[in-house]
């Protein structure tokens, strides 16, 4: 009789098990938190860093041509892809949808473990109308276009219509509301770029009769309202050109900003906002994940876009979008991306070059300016090397330090350098030190390497405790604080992060952190004669700890 009432319990467990596993609560939805200083974007519940990569454009529309390539990127340490979603594909038929490329897509990713970001190919992709479907793109009495000023008209949707902007908030609520109900659970999807670097090639607005009519109003005073709003805040090229155009607060679009390329754009700048709010809208309404919107930002760029300089037009016109974000194809990495973080912006790269400059150029928006994360163009193209390539070199590196980094990030104990010909020594100041960093020398007393770069991130992770994780620096460390002038090297280990959690492997000591026996001279200095060194091409982690005397 006892026996069998346990039999029977047992029995009960095991009924009970699947309903029970089935109700594994889903996990939160992803969003962005402000932590400490910084914006960071909150996956599963955590902090979460993004170390991804672009598809080509056309790569995801056929399923079978994806499979192998999501493989390739998963194995290339990437934790998240950026992949687009067609509106043509999504709706052939007008009001007709077909989910199928998007469910491969989200399952692909699931396969591979990695997370997704969707791009939405609406109205426009790189300013062009070319992913609309060929039902938009045959009526162009229903869906009007974009006029040159030859009068000539374009293949691109006007951004006036009323009715473009329905037909592409339609589709698009749909796609939001499908993701809602296939992703609500395993939260595969965690963030939205909608449309894709908007803005009028070849002139510098759109010349077509809806548009000259609407440019003849007057600005909207919801417009100017704002602008004084934030006045404090304004970008300073915005600024400029507004109080050179006289600073007015009413009037038409050229009164108040000029009769002048600065004029056509605020006023472009405002009806792609608007319009693109409104996208943004329909679909959150659906589905609130955090959704961005990219710019292209070459000299020659389509006007009206997200660019630096037009952020406070379009943060008045749309509120619903949570990221400005920049494509960044031109060499000056590092001069661009403050543009693009300031106060009210954080700083997410959906597209940049995949070259050698890549990995150093991640590491730098991501110690320097806390980027929520990278994501280089055309991943299975253009990442020559999968395994030796340096963007899964550091990517592998960055993955397993990434708890770490987005806790630094938050607490502001983190920092990046890089070092190259023309910047060859940086001192920079942290937790009660002054850090001299530059690139290692071959072999103790030897002429300094200088590859094409040296760079790294450094974290105060504790009082007299640092993590570096770089390539070919060096680093000599002198207390700034009053008490003990002189820094020693009390520990060096190199060693790995997996998922947070600190792997030793080699203690340095010895010739490996030695580099000037001359005590006089290094005594003279208050130095010790040792250096914390990365010994091999990296990317690596070192963590030090310190201690001070006279
Ligand atoms: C930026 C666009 O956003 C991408 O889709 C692609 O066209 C690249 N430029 C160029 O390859």
């Amino acid at each position: 009789m006892k026996l069998s009432a346990k039999l029977l319990a047992l029995i009960g467990m095991f009924l009970c098990a699947p309903a029970f596993s089935q109700q594994k609560a889903a996990k939160p939805i992803p969003r962005l938190e402000k932590r400490g200083q910084v914006t960071q974007l909150i996956v599963d519940g955590q902090p979460y860093l993004v170390l991804g990569g672009e598809l080509h454009n056309s790569n995801t529309s056929s399923l079978e041509y994806l499979k192998p390539i999501m493989a390739k990127v998963a194995a290339m340490h990437f934790n998240t892809v950026l992949g687009a979603v067609n509106w043509d594909l999504l709706e052939p038929e007008e009001g007709k949808f077909d989910f199928s490329l998007v469910d491969g897509l989200i399952k692909q990713s699931r396969d591979n473990k990695l997370k997704l970001v969707i791009l939405w190919f609406g109205s426009w992709k790189n300013g062009m109308s070319h992913y609309v479907p060929d039902w938009v793109k045959k009526d162009q009495a229903r869906f009007p276009r974009v006029k040159m000023g030859n009068g000539k008209s374009t293949e691109t949707l006007n951004v006036f219509s009323p009715e473009n902007l329905k037909a592409d908030a339609k589709a698009f609520s749909a796609l939001m509301k499908h993701i809602k109900a296939i992703d609500s659970k395993e939260r595969t999807v965690i963030m939205i770029q909608v449309e894709n670097e908007v803005g009028i090639h070849g002139d510098n607005r759109d010349r077509s009769d809806v548009a000259n009519a609407n440019f003849s109003k007057q600005v909207p005073a919801e417009l100017i309202t704002g602008l004084q709003k934030h006045q404090a805040e304004l970008q300073p090229e915005f600024k400029q050109a507004w109080e050179k155009a006289g600073s007015k607060t009413a009037g038409t679009w050229e009164d108040v900003f000029g009769k002048n390329a600065f004029g056509d754009e605020v006023f472009m700048a405002w009806h792609y906002a608007k319009y693109v709010n409104a996208i943004t809208a329909a679909g959150k309404a659906e589905y609130n994940v955090p959704m961005y919107v990219n710019a292209w930002i070459s000299p020659v760029y389509p006007r009206g876009g997200p660019v630096a300089y037009m952020h406070d037009v379009w943060r008045v016109a749309a509120p619903k979008i949570d990221i400005f974000t920049p494509d960044i194809y031109q060499p000056d990495f590092k001069g661009i991306i403050p543009l693009f973080h300031h106060s009210w912006n954080p700083l997410f790269i959906p597209e940049c070059a995949a070259d050698s400059a890549g990995a150093s150029n991640a590491y730098y928006a991501i110690g320097m300016h806390n980027a929520i994360g990278y994501s280089p163009f055309a991943i299975e193209d253009r990442v020559a090397d999968p395994i030796n390539g340096p963007i899964p070199k550091a990517y592998k590196v960055l993955g397993g330090l990434a708890p770490i980094i987005l806790d630094a990030q938050a607490k502001g104990t983190i920092t990046a350098v890089t070092i190259n010909k023309s910047n060859p020594v940086q001192t920079i100041n942290m937790g009660g030190y002054n850090i001299e960093l530059r690139t290692r020398r071959k072999k103790m007393g030897t002429e300094r390497y200088l590859p094409n770069s040296s760079y790294g991130i450094i974290i105060n992770s504790a009082p007299d405790e640092f993590i570096i994780s770089g390539v070919n620096l060096e680093a000599i460390f002198a207390p700034s604080t009053a008490g003990p002038q002189i820094a020693g090297i009390a520990s060096l280990w190199e060693g790995v992060y997996d998922n947070g959690k600190w792997k030793p492997g080699r203690r340095l000591n010895g010739d490996n952190i030695m580099q000037n026996y001359n005590m006089t001279e290094q005594s003279t200095k208050n130095q010790t004669g040792t250096v914390v060194r990365f010994e091999n091409p990296g990317p690596g982690i070192l963590k030090v700890k310190l201690y001070k005397f006279d």
